[in-house]
C-alpha cells in the first residue's frame, strides 16, 4: 500500500523523523520516497493499523493519507450519508502554483453525488491545501472526507484518503495548560520535543534520560509515546514543576503503565550519588535541551555571541563526558546545539569543540539536509545533534 506523510513547517527534520520511527516500529518492507519536500510517499506492507500508530508517534506531520485505488468504489463508501461534506488538497509538482485539477476533480465528485441524490458541500481551500484547522473545523473527516491530490513530474496525479490530521489541540494543550513552566528559562515546543524523542530510536518499553529537564516537556512527550522517563535538573524549582507536569499529563491523558523519576542533579558533578545511581540504571537514550544563556531579542554582537558559544560549549563538554561515564555503549543522545544571529550572520559551534573521538555522528546521510528548528525571526537557532557512544 503507499501512504502520504505530509510534513509540518520543517520537512528536513520531519524526514529524519519519519524514518527513525519507520525503522523502530516496522519491520515490513518499507520504503519512504522523498522526491519533494512538501509530502513524502511511503511504500510499505505493514498493516494499516500500525502505519496510523507511527504517524501518531510524530511531531513533525499534519497528516496521513492512504492511496485511493479505485475512486468509484471509494466514493460509493458514502452513499449512506444524506448530506456530505469534503475537501480537496492539491499538491502540484514544485513550483506551479495554479491548476483546474481540483475544482474539476470537485465537480465530478458533486455529480458523482447528485446522481444518486445526495447532497455534498465542497469545503474550497484558499491556497491549494486545507489546514489541519480546517479540516477540524468543518468537521470535514467526521462528515464525509478530505483528498489529497499528488501530481508528479510528469503531471500524473494521483489521490489519497486522509485517515489522520496531526493533534494540533493536544499539543497546545500540553504547551500552555500545564500547571509548571518557567518562562524566563524558555521552553521546548512540545513538537520539537517529539521529534527529538523519536530521532532517539528508542524501542518500546525503552527509557530516555533527560539530565537538562527543565519544566519537563520533552519527558512528557516522551511518555506520551509510552517510554519510561528519568528527569534531572540543577534546580529544585524545575524538578518540582517537572513533577507536576507529569503528575497533571498523568491525570489528563490515559497513560500506561510508565515509571518515571526527577532528582536534582548538576551535571558538571562528577562524583555526585545520583552519577552511581544513573551507571545502574537502564536508560537507552539521552534527549536534552542545555542552559542557553538568558533569552536574547536583539540580533547579538559577534563578541557576545562568542561567549554565550563558550558556556554552552564547556557545558556539553561536560555533559558527554558525563554520559561516557555513566553508559558503557550504544548509547544515543539526541540534543540541541544553538546558533546565536549575529550583526555578522549566524556564530555556531563546531561539534568536535565539545564531542571527544568516543562519539559518531549520526543523521542525514545527505550533508545539505541539516537538521535544526527555527523560525524566520529567531535570534537563537536550535540545530539537532545525534550522536552515538562508540563501543
Ligand atoms: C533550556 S532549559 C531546558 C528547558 C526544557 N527543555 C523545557 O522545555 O522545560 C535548561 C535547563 O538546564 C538547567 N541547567 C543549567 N545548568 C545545569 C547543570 N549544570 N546541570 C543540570 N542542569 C542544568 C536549567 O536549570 C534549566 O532548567
Amino acid at each position: 500500500m503507499q501512504y502520504l506523510f505530509i510534513p509540518g513547517r520543517l520537512p528536513q527534520l520531519s524526514e529524519a523523523e519519519l524514518k527513525s520511527v519507520l525503522e523502530t516500529f516496522i519491520t515490513a518492507e518499507t520504503t519512504v520516497n522523498a522526491k519533494s519536500d512538501n509530502h513524502f510517499l511511503v511504500r510499505t506492507d505493514a498493516d494499516q493499523d500500525d502505519i496510523v500508530d507511527v504517524f501518531q508517534r510524530l511531531g513533525g506531520f499534519i497528516k496521513l493519507g492512504i492511496e485511493i485505488e479505485d475512486q468509484e468504489s471509494f466514493l460509493d463508501l458514502y452513499t449512506d450519508n444524506s448530506n456530505i461534506t469534503f475537501g480537496i488538497s492539491y499538491y502540484p509538482y514544485q513550483g506551479k502554483k495554479y491548476s483546474n485539477i481540483p475544482s474539476e476533480f470537485s465537480h465530478k465528485i458533486k455529480s458523482f453525488y447528485k446522481a444518486k441524490g445526495i447532497s455534498s458541500r465542497y469545503v474550497k481551500p484558499d491556497n491549494n491545501i486545507l489546514s489541519t484547522g480546517q479540516i477540524l473545523q468543518r468537521e470535514i473527516l467526521t462528515k464525509g472526507f478530505e483528498i489529497s491530490l499528488i501530481e508528479d513530474r510528469d503531471g500524473k496525479v494521483s489521490a489519497y484518503n486522509t485517515l489522520q490530521i496531526q493533534d494540533i489541540e493536544d499539543f497546545a494543550n500540553r504547551d500552555y495548560n500545564r500547571p509548571g513552566y518557567d518562562k524566563e528559562m524558555g521552553m521546548l515546543p512540545p513538537k520539537l520535543a517529539r521529534i527529538m524523542v523519536n530521532l532517539s530510536c528508542t524501542r518500546e518499553n525503552g527509557a530516555i534520560w533527560d539530565p537538562f529537564c527543565g519544566s519537563g516537556t520533552i519527558l512528557m512527550e516522551a511518555l506520551m509515546n509510552g517510554y519510561n522517563v528519568i528527569g534531572s535538573d540543577i534546580s529544585e524549582q524545575a524538578v518540582a514543576d517537572t513533577k507536576r507536569n507529569i503528575l497533571w499529563l498523568a491525570n489528563t491523558y490515559d497513560m500506561g503503565d510508565q515509571k518515571y523519576t526527577a532528582f536534582v542533579h548538576d551535571i558538571r558533578k562528577f562524583n555526585s550519588r545520583e552519577r552511581s545511581d544513573l551507571r545502574k540504571t537502564d536508560f537507552n537514550a539521552v534527549v536534552f535541551e542545555p542552559y542557553m544563556g538568558p533569552p536574547q531579542k536583539k540580533i547579538l554582537r559577534p563578541s557576545k555571541a562568542e561567549t554565550l558559544l563558550d558556556e554552552v560549549s564547556s557545558l556539553l563538554e561536560a555533559a558527554f563526558i558525563f554520559f561516557e561515564n555513566v553508559k558503557k555503549s550504544n548509547l544515543i543522545v539526541v540534543c540541541v546545539v544553538p546558533s546565536y544571529r549575529t550583526t555578522e550572520g549566524w556564530a555556531s559551534l563546531r561539534y568536535n569543540s565539545f564531542l571527544s573521538k568516543r562519539w559518531k555522528i549520526k543523521g542525514p546521510k545527505d550533508k545539505t539536509k541539516h537538521l535544526h528548528w527555527s523560525r524566520s525571526n529567531s535570534i537563537i537557532r536550535r540545530n539537532i545533534l545525534i550522536a552515538e557512544l562508540k563501543r
